[in-house]
């Protein structure tokens, strides 16, 4: 350390001197610690450069990773999304899958109770002649009621499960008979082979008439349910044909009558066949043994008709159930025979087992011999016997049936044979017209008719639609 003094100039010089050093050593200190400072500014600086650098490359990394991100999260939702789809795919077509195995199972179901239907017909079928047509009605419309029939006018059916007795050609001579004693009838023709049509065709166009091609006839109505908005009157028309414009007039103090036929031809056996079917199948919303019923007690009235008679074929068919079921009375022709004595027992038992099922109004009215032997319409005594033990077989099964006409038979004769070849015989044969024959025999007819008329009970009878339901 220095003296410092003010004691003398020297001491002064030397205290300003020391000063001078001093003052001079700490300003090259000072020098020193700037550039110190100053390089530990630059240095500073540079690590601050350094670190910027590597956090921007670190930002850009970030920067470069976030666009990855980003990336992979539109791709991310991408999929997700169609992840969706497909799951909404998969969702629906399971819908689908599920629907049709709902469905499938219904119809292995329908199949099954088809099937059933099936067997219990055949069944059915095996175990008599006329329990197939014995059925009961579809469940849904059986009502649990007698059935009653409530037809405008009586109905004849004319039936006999043995072909060839001379049906066709009675219904025509006697329904003409009727018309010719100033009724309105209706003949109709229930059997495919159209024999009675044939004869009214003859009678209406000649032999040169134009071919079969009725647009509405007796198949028409057993095709289809019967309703009745189908049957204008104008539609009623076109299928019920005036088979003659020049009818004889017998009775003149008789408004004239008026002769109708519904046609029918070999279709009808197709017909009936799918409408068969369809039945067995519990397939159709009606009972399609009442179709006829239905649409004559319909059309019987707009029609105003008197009388219907009905040409059954010769065996159980839907044409033939649905006569049973419209008509009042059944009469049976039959030639006097032996083998034809079993048939008409046959038939007796057949329909002691049907009617009550099928038609408890219908009235077994009588026997009517055909193509007997003899020209008056008696029955030859050598074949009395032969009716006496048929009528017996008749009351066996049936005991309140109507007679056998002893009195009243249709000879054969050459007047119908050569009759039917141009018409009806008994509008075609004077000779016919004058023996009486036709004439006595529908008179019984009518007696019997009268003494066993319909009588409708309005508490049960049933309106031409219900009918077709039942
Ligand atoms: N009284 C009669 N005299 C002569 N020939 C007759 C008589 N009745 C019917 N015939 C004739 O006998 C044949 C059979 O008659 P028809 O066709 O009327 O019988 P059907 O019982 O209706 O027959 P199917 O059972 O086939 O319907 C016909 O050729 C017909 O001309
Ligand atoms: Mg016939």
């Amino acid at each position: 350390m220095v003296d410092c003094g003010w004691s003398s100039p020297e001491a002064i010089s030397a205290c300003v001197a020391i000063t001078h050093s001093w003052l001079k050593m700490a300003g090259d200190l000072a020098g020193l610690g700037s550039a110190a400072l100053i390089t530990a500014l630059v240095g500073y600086i540079l690590l601050l450069r350094r670190h910027r650098d590597k956090l921007d490359g670190m930002f850009n990394e970030c920067r470069h990773r976030a666009t990855n991100a980003e990336e992979a999260q539109r791709q991310f939702d991408a999929r997700i999304d169609a992840a969706n789809q497909i799951e909404q795919k998969l969702t629906s077509s399971n819908t689908a899958l599920q629907d049709e195995v709902r469905r499938l199972r219904e119809g292995v179901a329908a199949n099954a109770a088809a099937h059933e239907t099936l067997h219990d017909a055949l069944e059915l079928s095996q175990s008599g002649d006329t329990a197939f047509w014995r059925r009961p009605s579809l469940p849904l419309h059986d009502a649990g009621l007698p059935l009653q029939v409530r037809m405008p006018c009586p109905i004849l059916m004319f039936a006999n499960q043995k072909g060839g007795v001379g049906k066709s050609t009675l219904v025509a001579n006697l329904a003409a008979y009727f018309a010719t004693e100033g009724f309105k009838v209706l003949a109709i023709d229930l059997d495919y082979q159209g024999t009675l049509t044939q004869q009214m065709r003859l009678e209406q166009f000649g032999p040169g008439g134009p071919p079969f091609g009725q647009a509405l006839d007796a198949k028409t109505i057993l095709r289809d349910r019967f309703r009745k908005s189908d049957w204008p009157t104008y539609r009623i028309n076109d299928a019920i044909i005036p088979a003659t414009n020049n009818l004889p007039r017998l009775r003149t103090d008789r408004a004239s009558g008026q002769l109708f036929y519904l046609a029918n031809d070999y279709e009808l056996s197709q017909v009936e066949r799918a409408v068969e079917y369809h039945w067995v199948l519990n397939m159709l919303g009606d009972d399609p043994r009442y179709r006829l019923a239905a649409f004559l007690s319909h059309a019987a009235e707009v029609l105003q008709l008197d009388y219907v008679l009905i040409d059954a074929p010769p065996r159980f068919t839907l044409g033939f159930i649905n006569g049973m079921t419209s008509s009042t009375h059944l009469f049976v022709p039959t030639v006097v025979d032996l083998s034809s004595t079993r048939a008409v027992e046959t038939f007796a038992r057949q329909f002691s087992e049907l009617a009550p099922r099928i038609n408890p109004a219908i009235h077994w009215a009588g026997v009517i011999g055909t193509m007997t032997t003899g020209n008056d319409g008696r029955l030859p005594q050598t074949l009395i016997p032969t009716a006496q033990s048929t009528e017996y077989a008749v009351r066996n099964r049936i005991p309140n049936a109507g007679p056998f006409f002893y009195d009243a038979t249709i000879p054969r004769s050459s007047q119908i044979t050569e009759g039917v070849q141009s018409g009806i015989p008994f509008l075609r044969s004077q000779n016919l017209q004058k023996s009486g024959i036709i004439q006595n025999l529908g008179n019984q007819i009518l007696d019997a008719v009268d003494e066993h008329g319909p009588q409708p009970s309005p508490s049960i009878a049933r309106s031409p639609e219900q009918l077709s339901a039942v």
